[in-house]
Protein backbone atom coordinates (compact mmCIF):
# COMPACT_ATOMS: atom_id res chain seq x y z
CA UNK A 1 0.00 0.00 0.00
CA UNK A 2 1.39 3.57 -0.93
CA UNK A 3 2.39 5.80 1.74
CA UNK A 4 0.47 8.47 0.38
CA UNK A 5 -3.06 6.72 0.71
CA UNK A 6 -4.37 9.98 3.37
CA UNK A 7 -4.67 13.41 2.44
CA UNK A 8 -0.76 15.43 3.23
CA UNK A 9 0.52 18.19 3.03
CA UNK A 10 4.15 19.53 1.91
CA UNK A 11 4.62 20.90 5.47
CA UNK A 12 3.76 17.30 7.17
CA UNK A 13 6.05 15.14 4.80
CA UNK A 14 8.65 17.45 5.11
CA UNK A 15 8.06 16.99 9.24
CA UNK A 16 7.87 13.33 9.30
CA UNK A 17 10.46 12.32 6.65
CA UNK A 18 13.09 14.28 8.43
CA UNK A 19 12.24 13.31 11.57
CA UNK A 20 13.24 9.73 10.74
CA UNK A 21 16.84 8.20 12.18
CA UNK A 22 17.55 6.29 9.36
CA UNK A 23 16.57 9.33 6.71
CA UNK A 24 18.71 11.50 8.76
CA UNK A 25 21.80 8.86 9.65
CA UNK A 26 21.96 8.32 5.74
CA UNK A 27 21.87 11.79 4.96
CA UNK A 28 24.64 13.20 6.87
CA UNK A 29 26.52 10.40 6.25
CA UNK A 30 26.50 9.88 2.13
CA UNK A 31 24.03 12.62 0.72
CA UNK A 32 26.01 15.64 2.52
CA UNK A 33 29.54 14.60 1.02
CA UNK A 34 28.09 16.70 -1.90
CA UNK A 35 26.30 19.25 0.36
CA UNK A 36 30.08 19.25 3.07
CA UNK A 37 31.48 20.82 -0.53
CA UNK A 38 29.49 24.07 -0.69
CA UNK A 39 29.92 24.54 3.60
CA UNK A 40 33.38 26.87 2.82
CA UNK A 41 31.74 28.83 0.19
CA UNK A 42 28.47 29.50 2.73
CA UNK A 43 31.37 30.04 5.19
CA UNK A 44 33.21 32.72 2.95
CA UNK A 45 30.27 33.97 1.66
CA UNK A 46 28.99 35.41 5.04
CA UNK A 47 32.22 36.43 5.72
CA UNK A 48 32.68 34.57 9.17
CA UNK A 49 35.14 35.36 11.60
CA UNK A 50 36.14 35.62 15.16
CA UNK A 51 33.44 37.54 16.98
CA UNK A 52 30.68 37.45 14.13
CA UNK A 53 27.50 36.04 15.44
CA UNK A 54 25.75 33.80 13.03
CA UNK A 55 22.79 31.51 12.93
CA UNK A 56 22.74 28.88 10.75
CA UNK A 57 19.46 27.58 9.37
CA UNK A 58 18.23 24.45 8.67
CA UNK A 59 21.34 22.41 10.27
CA UNK A 60 20.74 19.40 9.91
CA UNK A 61 23.44 17.40 11.23
CA UNK A 62 26.01 20.27 11.36
CA UNK A 63 28.27 20.49 8.62
CA UNK A 64 27.69 24.33 8.28
CA UNK A 65 27.70 24.57 11.99
CA UNK A 66 30.96 23.07 12.06
CA UNK A 67 32.88 25.10 9.15
CA UNK A 68 31.58 28.01 10.97
CA UNK A 69 32.71 27.41 14.06
CA UNK A 70 36.13 26.47 12.23
CA UNK A 71 36.29 30.05 11.22
CA UNK A 72 35.77 31.37 14.59
CA UNK A 73 32.61 32.55 14.64
CA UNK A 74 29.83 32.09 17.52
CA UNK A 75 27.15 29.99 16.22
CA UNK A 76 23.67 28.83 17.02
CA UNK A 77 22.56 25.73 14.79
CA UNK A 78 18.32 25.79 14.22
CA UNK A 79 16.55 22.81 12.93
CA UNK A 80 12.78 21.17 13.44
CA UNK A 81 13.96 17.50 13.19
CA UNK A 82 15.14 16.09 16.58
CA UNK A 83 16.57 13.32 14.79
CA UNK A 84 19.10 15.71 12.61
CA UNK A 85 20.02 17.70 16.25
CA UNK A 86 21.05 14.42 17.89
CA UNK A 87 23.60 13.88 15.27
CA UNK A 88 24.70 17.48 15.16
CA UNK A 89 24.95 17.79 18.68
CA UNK A 90 27.24 14.68 18.75
CA UNK A 91 29.37 16.04 15.68
CA UNK A 92 29.71 19.79 16.96
CA UNK A 93 29.14 19.38 20.51
CA UNK A 94 30.83 23.27 21.26
CA UNK A 95 27.93 24.60 19.07
CA UNK A 96 24.22 25.27 20.42
CA UNK A 97 21.84 23.55 18.53
CA UNK A 98 18.25 24.48 19.36
CA UNK A 99 14.96 22.53 17.95
CA UNK A 100 13.06 25.40 16.09
CA UNK A 101 10.99 26.24 12.72
CA UNK A 102 12.66 28.54 10.20
CA UNK A 103 9.50 29.79 9.02
CA UNK A 104 8.71 31.21 12.94
CA UNK A 105 12.00 31.78 14.79
CA UNK A 106 11.85 32.48 18.43
CA UNK A 107 14.91 35.22 18.40
CA UNK A 108 15.21 38.59 19.06
CA UNK A 109 14.97 41.49 16.32
CA UNK A 110 18.96 41.96 15.07
CA UNK A 111 20.11 39.42 16.87
CA UNK A 112 23.02 38.27 14.64
CA UNK A 113 25.45 39.04 12.49
CA UNK A 114 24.92 36.79 9.48
CA UNK A 115 22.46 33.66 8.67
CA UNK A 116 23.84 30.64 6.77
CA UNK A 117 21.17 28.19 4.96
CA UNK A 118 22.18 25.05 3.65
CA UNK A 119 20.45 23.49 1.48
CA UNK A 120 16.94 24.23 3.59
CA UNK A 121 15.56 26.49 1.28
CA UNK A 122 13.16 23.66 -0.85
CA UNK A 123 11.76 22.29 2.03
CA UNK A 124 10.10 24.99 3.72
CA UNK A 125 6.32 25.37 2.75
CA UNK A 126 7.04 29.55 2.80
CA UNK A 127 10.39 30.05 1.80
CA UNK A 128 9.48 33.72 1.76
CA UNK A 129 8.45 33.78 5.34
CA UNK A 130 12.20 32.23 6.48
CA UNK A 131 13.76 34.85 4.15
CA UNK A 132 11.68 37.72 6.12
CA UNK A 133 12.27 35.84 9.51
CA UNK A 134 15.97 35.76 8.53
CA UNK A 135 16.03 39.59 7.74
CA UNK A 136 14.59 40.04 10.79
CA UNK A 137 16.95 38.45 13.37
CA UNK A 138 20.25 40.00 11.22
CA UNK A 139 21.33 43.17 12.24
CA UNK A 140 21.71 45.99 9.49
CA UNK A 141 24.52 45.70 7.43
CA UNK A 142 24.73 41.68 7.92
CA UNK A 143 24.59 39.10 5.08
CA UNK A 144 22.10 36.04 4.49
CA UNK A 145 24.15 33.40 2.11
CA UNK A 146 21.71 30.33 1.05
CA UNK A 147 22.29 27.01 -0.74
CA UNK A 148 20.24 25.22 -3.21
CA UNK A 149 20.77 22.52 -5.79
CA UNK A 150 20.95 23.18 -9.31
CA UNK A 151 17.86 22.39 -11.53
CA UNK A 152 17.89 19.58 -14.50
CA UNK A 153 18.84 22.46 -16.91
CA UNK A 154 22.40 21.04 -16.02
CA UNK A 155 24.46 17.84 -15.61
CA UNK A 156 23.39 16.87 -12.27
CA UNK A 157 22.62 13.61 -9.86
CA UNK A 158 19.56 15.60 -8.95
CA UNK A 159 17.87 15.79 -12.95
CA UNK A 160 19.00 12.31 -13.32
CA UNK A 161 16.86 10.69 -10.41
CA UNK A 162 13.77 13.01 -10.95
CA UNK A 163 14.04 12.29 -14.74
CA UNK A 164 13.80 8.52 -13.89
CA UNK A 165 11.08 8.81 -11.01
CA UNK A 166 8.93 10.91 -14.47
CA UNK A 167 9.57 8.48 -16.57
CA UNK A 168 9.30 4.88 -14.84
CA UNK A 169 7.48 6.05 -11.49
CA UNK A 170 4.10 4.85 -10.64
CA UNK A 171 1.29 7.83 -11.36
CA UNK A 172 -0.24 7.18 -8.41
CA UNK A 173 2.81 8.50 -6.51
CA UNK A 174 2.75 12.76 -5.89
CA UNK A 175 4.58 14.48 -3.54
CA UNK A 176 1.74 17.47 -2.20
CA UNK A 177 2.06 20.79 -3.77
CA UNK A 178 4.92 22.71 -2.50
CA UNK A 179 7.89 24.69 -3.96
CA UNK A 180 9.65 23.46 -6.37
CA UNK A 181 12.96 21.64 -5.28
CA UNK A 182 14.98 24.40 -7.17
CA UNK A 183 13.49 27.34 -7.26
CA UNK A 184 15.73 29.50 -5.07
CA UNK A 185 18.79 28.57 -8.03
CA UNK A 186 16.98 30.62 -9.99
CA UNK A 187 17.67 34.42 -9.08
CA UNK A 188 14.63 35.86 -11.19
CA UNK A 189 12.48 34.07 -7.75
CA UNK A 190 15.50 34.21 -5.53
CA UNK A 191 16.48 38.07 -5.30
CA UNK A 192 12.55 40.20 -5.53
CA UNK A 193 12.09 37.63 -2.55
CA UNK A 194 15.02 38.57 -0.93
CA UNK A 195 14.65 42.69 -2.21
CA UNK A 196 11.17 42.77 -0.66
CA UNK A 197 11.96 41.40 2.73
CA UNK A 198 14.94 44.14 2.89
CA UNK A 199 18.24 42.74 1.11
CA UNK A 200 20.21 43.88 -1.22
CA UNK A 201 23.52 43.20 -3.44
CA UNK A 202 21.95 39.75 -4.65
CA UNK A 203 24.05 38.01 -6.02
CA UNK A 204 24.94 34.03 -6.77
CA UNK A 205 27.23 31.66 -8.06
CA UNK A 206 27.87 28.10 -8.39
CA UNK A 207 29.76 25.52 -6.52
CA UNK A 208 30.78 22.45 -8.43
CA UNK A 209 29.75 19.72 -5.45
CA UNK A 210 29.62 16.29 -6.60
CA UNK A 211 29.52 12.20 -5.79
CA UNK A 212 32.68 9.98 -6.00
CA UNK A 213 30.90 6.42 -6.21
CA UNK A 214 31.74 3.36 -7.34
CA UNK A 215 28.13 1.74 -8.52
CA UNK A 216 26.55 4.02 -10.82
CA UNK A 217 22.96 3.62 -9.26
CA UNK A 218 24.45 4.89 -5.92
CA UNK A 219 22.94 8.26 -6.87
CA UNK A 220 19.62 6.36 -6.32
CA UNK A 221 20.25 5.05 -3.68
CA UNK A 222 21.35 8.39 -1.94
CA UNK A 223 17.70 10.12 -2.93
CA UNK A 224 16.28 6.98 -1.64
CA UNK A 225 17.56 6.59 1.58
CA UNK A 226 18.43 10.35 2.66
CA UNK A 227 16.32 12.31 1.43
CA UNK A 228 12.57 13.72 2.41
CA UNK A 229 11.29 14.71 -1.00
CA UNK A 230 12.93 12.36 -3.26
CA UNK A 231 12.70 9.44 -0.38
CA UNK A 232 8.77 10.12 -0.20
CA UNK A 233 8.67 9.66 -4.31
CA UNK A 234 10.45 6.50 -4.44
CA UNK A 235 10.46 4.57 -1.27
CA UNK A 236 6.76 3.93 -1.97
CA UNK A 237 7.23 2.63 -5.60
CA UNK A 238 6.28 -0.62 -6.49
CA UNK A 239 9.37 -2.93 -7.13
CA UNK A 240 9.05 -2.88 -10.69
CA UNK A 241 9.09 0.88 -10.50
CA UNK A 242 11.73 0.77 -8.49
CA UNK A 243 14.13 -1.26 -10.68
CA UNK A 244 13.18 0.29 -13.83
CA UNK A 245 13.95 4.00 -12.09
CA UNK A 246 17.14 3.21 -11.09
CA UNK A 247 18.41 1.12 -14.37
CA UNK A 248 17.58 4.76 -16.06
CA UNK A 249 20.01 6.61 -13.15
CA UNK A 250 22.75 3.63 -14.16
CA UNK A 251 22.42 4.46 -17.95
CA UNK A 252 22.68 8.01 -17.25
CA UNK A 253 25.42 7.98 -15.40
CA UNK A 254 27.02 5.64 -17.65
CA UNK A 255 25.99 7.70 -20.95
CA UNK A 256 27.26 11.15 -19.39
CA UNK A 257 30.29 10.12 -17.19
CA UNK A 258 31.52 7.08 -19.11
CA UNK A 259 32.05 3.50 -17.96
CA UNK A 260 34.23 3.72 -15.14
CA UNK A 261 34.89 1.69 -12.76
CA UNK A 262 34.01 4.85 -10.58
CA UNK A 263 32.82 7.74 -11.21
CA UNK A 264 32.69 11.69 -10.35
CA UNK A 265 28.14 12.75 -10.87
CA UNK A 266 28.20 16.44 -10.52
CA UNK A 267 25.22 17.94 -8.14
CA UNK A 268 26.62 21.54 -8.64
CA UNK A 269 24.96 23.89 -5.91
CA UNK A 270 24.04 27.56 -6.23
CA UNK A 271 24.41 29.91 -3.56
CA UNK A 272 22.91 32.99 -3.32
CA UNK A 273 23.97 36.25 -1.11
CA UNK A 274 22.82 39.17 0.16
CA UNK A 275 23.06 42.17 2.71
CA UNK A 276 20.83 43.37 5.34
CA UNK A 277 19.75 46.93 4.75
C1 LIG B 1 18.76 18.87 3.12
S1 LIG B 1 18.93 19.01 4.85
C2 LIG B 1 20.28 20.16 4.97
C3 LIG B 1 21.23 19.89 6.11
C4 LIG B 1 22.48 20.75 6.14
N1 LIG B 1 22.14 22.14 6.34
C5 LIG B 1 23.32 20.60 4.87
O1 LIG B 1 23.69 21.63 4.28
O2 LIG B 1 23.66 19.47 4.51
C6 LIG B 1 17.53 20.02 5.22
C7 LIG B 1 17.32 20.22 6.69
O3 LIG B 1 16.29 21.21 6.86
C8 LIG B 1 15.53 20.84 7.99
N2 LIG B 1 14.23 21.54 7.86
C9 LIG B 1 13.31 21.40 6.89
N3 LIG B 1 12.27 22.24 7.10
C10 LIG B 1 12.55 22.93 8.24
C11 LIG B 1 11.89 23.95 8.95
N4 LIG B 1 10.69 24.41 8.55
N5 LIG B 1 12.46 24.45 10.06
C12 LIG B 1 13.67 23.97 10.49
N6 LIG B 1 14.34 22.99 9.85
C13 LIG B 1 13.80 22.48 8.73
C14 LIG B 1 15.46 19.33 7.93
O4 LIG B 1 15.14 18.77 9.18
C15 LIG B 1 16.87 19.00 7.46
O5 LIG B 1 17.72 18.80 8.57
Amino acid sequence: MSEFQEPDTFAALEKREWAKSDVAQSYAEVFAKASDMVVPSLVAAVGAGPDIAVLDLCCGQGNVAAGLLKAGARVTGLDFSPAMLKIARAAVPEVRFVEGDAMSLDFEDQTFDAVTIGFGMPHVPDPPKVVAEARRVLRTGGRLAFSVWCGPEVDTALGYVFGAIGQHGSPDIALPPGPGANDYADPTIAFPVLENAGFSDCRQFTVASRWHVQDPGAPYDFFLEGTARGGALLRPQPPENAAAIRAAVVSKVLEKHGSGPDWDVPIPAVVTVATAI
